[in-house]
């Protein structure tokens, strides 16, 4: 790879997300090239050939035949630090998809090895790269909020029974670890932990009685902030509702493409103002002598950029591969995100606050 040659990554685990990183791919061909698929599934031979790849049944092959600039690790969770391992090993800058392990302790080795290695890892927290992200991240840190006391957040949605997606290859929805806090929730940890600062506690409730499977369909989660603010969420999959960084924020079209801006998913609250996102509304006192609940907020709306952040992941991905940057999205952040994920399970589970450090 010279500076200017686009920079080589192999697919691991063509499946579902793993055609999406392709897709990604392709929008920046002067970027990026796709150097092999890897995956033991037969269809994923068809797709090598139909896109004129090699195509290789594991990352053993793979490294046997070369060592592309990176790899995507879009295979099965419990695949995951198996296979970073191996990448690692190789000295391959690897995007692993997240949750970066399945469990803490395989989280704990990956990062130690990345780590000892020297072979950057980002996660595959696609969330992190949204322009939305960067702009709340940045009114935040401005310190225009003030102090920050407290955060709301709400996913809900529908995941529909009929269309295949509790059933056959995927009954495993229906069963603890399947459900929308590790699927789902994991995704807002990361969002809210990029707003607010590290979780160090966490309380919650879950129900599992819309839909009766074992795993939960609706959770309540609250959330204690190293800098002392609180938080707390609503989730469910079982609820008729567009209130979800999905549907809210527009930048995935396959999430009602005809959102009207209007609706938020967070709202985050400071001692002299407060940010409501993705729309981006802010209310702030105007001076220091407003400051009261008697006195009027002065309103505005932010301007902000709406861009596809799978799109934005992968072109920085790009340049983690080719060791011009840092992961965004470090081993060790994946890891923070499941650990607070496991707090939440664990909290519901006992019905205990759970530390998360
Ligand atoms: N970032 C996101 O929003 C997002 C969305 C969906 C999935 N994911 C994550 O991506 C991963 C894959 O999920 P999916 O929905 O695409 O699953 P999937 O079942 O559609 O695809 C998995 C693919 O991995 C392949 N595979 C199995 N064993 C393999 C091996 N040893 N080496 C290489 N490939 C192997 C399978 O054949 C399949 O093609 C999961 O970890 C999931 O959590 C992330």
């Amino acid at each position: 790879m010279t500076s200017s040659s686009p920079v080589r990554i192999a697919v691991a685990g063509a499946g579902q997300i793993g055609k999406r990183h392709i897709e990604m791919m392709g929008r920046m061909p002067q970027r990026v090239a796709l150097a092999a698929i890897v995956d033991p599934a037969p269809a994923s031979v068809d797709l090598a050939r139909s896109l004129g790849v090699p195509h290789h049944a594991s990352l053993r092959d793979l490294f046997a035949d070369g060592r592309p600039d990176g790899v995507v690790l879009a295979s099965p969770n419990q695949l995951h630090v198996e296979q970073a391992l191996e990448c690692i090993a190789a000295g391959v800058p690897t995007l692993v998809e997240k949750p970066v392990a399945h469990t803490l302790e395989a989280g704990r080795r990956l990062c130690e090895a990345a780590e000892a290695a020297g072979v950057p890892i980002l996660v595959g927290h696609h969330r992190r790269h949204s322009a939305i992200m960067a702009k709340a991240i940045q009114v935040i840190g401005s310190g225009v909020l003030g102090r920050i006391v407290a955060v709301t957040g709400s996913v809900l949605f529908y995941k529909a029974e009929n269309e295949g997606y509790f059933d056959g290859p995927h009954r495993w929805r229906q069963e603890p670890g399947g459900g929308p806090i590790l699927l789902n929730m994991i995704h807002e940890i990361g969002n809210v932990r990029a707003l607010c600062g590290e979780i160090v506690a966490v309380q919650a409730f879950t129900s599992n009685a819309t839909r009766g499977f074992a795993v939960e369909d609706t959770a309540a989660i609250a959330l204690r902030f190293a800098g002392g603010a609180l938080g707390t969420f609503i989730l469910s999959d079982a609820a008729a509702c567009d209130r979800s960084w999905e549907h809210t924020s527009g930048e995935d079209p396959r999430y009602d493409p005809a959102h009207t801006d209007d609706d938020d998913c967070y709202l985050v609250a400071g001692t002299f103002g407060s940010l409501a996102v993705p729309t981006m509304r802010l209310q702030r006192y105007a001076t220091a002598a407003d400051q009261s609940w008697h006195k009027p907020l002065a309103k505005s709306r932010l301007p902000l950029e709406r861009a596809d952040p799978l799109e934005r992941q992968m072109a920085h991905f790009a340049e983690v591969a080719a060791r011009r940057a840092a992961p965004l999205v470090s081993a060790r952040d994946g890891l923070a995100n499941l650990r607070v994920v496991d707090a939440i399970v664990e909290a519901a589970r006992t019905g205990r606050v759970v530390a998360t450090a």
